[in-house]
């Protein structure tokens, strides 16, 4: 059996494809020859994005959704299936944290805001599972497919202050072996779901607990980079490239896993 990590006229849905992962992903699968599917509650962030893949001569639309909001996401695999005809890979990659569901020095655990606890875990967990729902119903017809969920290095142990963030991205890692499971004893043994883990970007989401107005690090970022051995912070484009295996016949028995990128974090104790 050749090793194939092909995945080239493969129609991807990616949620949060806006965004600065999703979105980088977007453009190294349409490197690679896949048909991308971006979806976005703000559609003009994934506009961009396909507008600059189909310039290069890629295949892209992008598609206003809401990952909470099932109506909208049949509507938009609706718009999937009339250009493209079936989904084999799905991203869900809309995920995120708010400041009001982290503790700090203003913001007192006892007091956290229910509200806003509420959203983080509606936003990474119910919004995987509903998507999940809508694009692997596809995948159980078509009897094939691929679904990625995006954990984080607070999947395995939680980071301190993330409360809401931490609790949801461990479920988004046991929804991701539930699933796998499910599939496969339900559906179909031509199923996968796996998970990617990223450890420390830099991004708009986590800059103010990473670094200073002035560009230095907090004591927060400066813990970060002392607990990664290569010491330093990771790019978009590096989630892609295990992204990419995972989705293709090269990792054909990967199934259930939840695959750190992380530059070793979550190897070091720091010690
Ligand atoms: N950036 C990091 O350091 C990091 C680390 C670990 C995990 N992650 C996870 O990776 C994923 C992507 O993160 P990112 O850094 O690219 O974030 P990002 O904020 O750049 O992108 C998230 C995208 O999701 C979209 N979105 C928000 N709510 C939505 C909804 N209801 N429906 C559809 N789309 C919605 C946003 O418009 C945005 O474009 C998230 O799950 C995040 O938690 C990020």
């Amino acid at each position: 059996m050749a090793v194939n990590f092909d995945i080239s006229g493969k129609i991807a849905v990616l949620t949060g494809a806006g965004g600065i992962i999703c979105g980088a992903m977007s453009r190294e699968f349409a490197k690679k020859g896949a048909k991308v599917a971006l979806l976005d509650l703000f559609p003009e962030k994934a506009q961009a994005i396909a507008d600059e893949i189909v310039r290069q001569g890629g295949d892209a639309i992008a598609i206003e959704a809401d990952v909470l909001n099932r109506e909208s996401l049949e509507t938009a695999r609706e718009v999937v299936i009339k250009r493209y005809g079936r989904v084999d890979i799905l991203v869900n990659g809309a995920g995120g944290n708010k400041k009001e569901a982290t503790t700090g020095p203003s913001n007192s655990f006892f007091t956290l805001d229910q509200e806003a606890f509420k959203w983080v875990f509606d936003l990474n967990v119910t919004g995987a599972v509903l998507t999940t729902q809508v694009f692997g119903e596809l995948m159980a017809e078509q009897g094939h497919g691929n679904v990625i969920n995006i954990a984080s290095m607070a999947s395995y142990l939680p980071l301190t202050n993330t409360l809401a963030y931490s609790g949801a991205k461990s479920a988004v890692a046991n929804f991701t072996q539930w699933m796998a499971t499910h599939f496969n004893q339900n559906y179909s043994r031509d199923i996968r779901v796996n998970a990617i883990a990223p450890g420390f970007l830099l991004t708009e989401q986590n800059r103010y607990l990473l670094q200073q107005e002035d560009g230095s690090p907090t004591l927060r970022g400066e813990k970060v980079l002392a607990k990664t051995p290569m010491g330093r912070y990771g790019e978009p484009e590096e989630m892609a490239g295990a992204v990419i295996w995972l989705c293709s016949d090269a990792a054909s028995f990967v199934n259930g896993a939840v695959i750190p990128i992380d530059g070793g974090f979550s190897a070091y104790w720091g010690v």
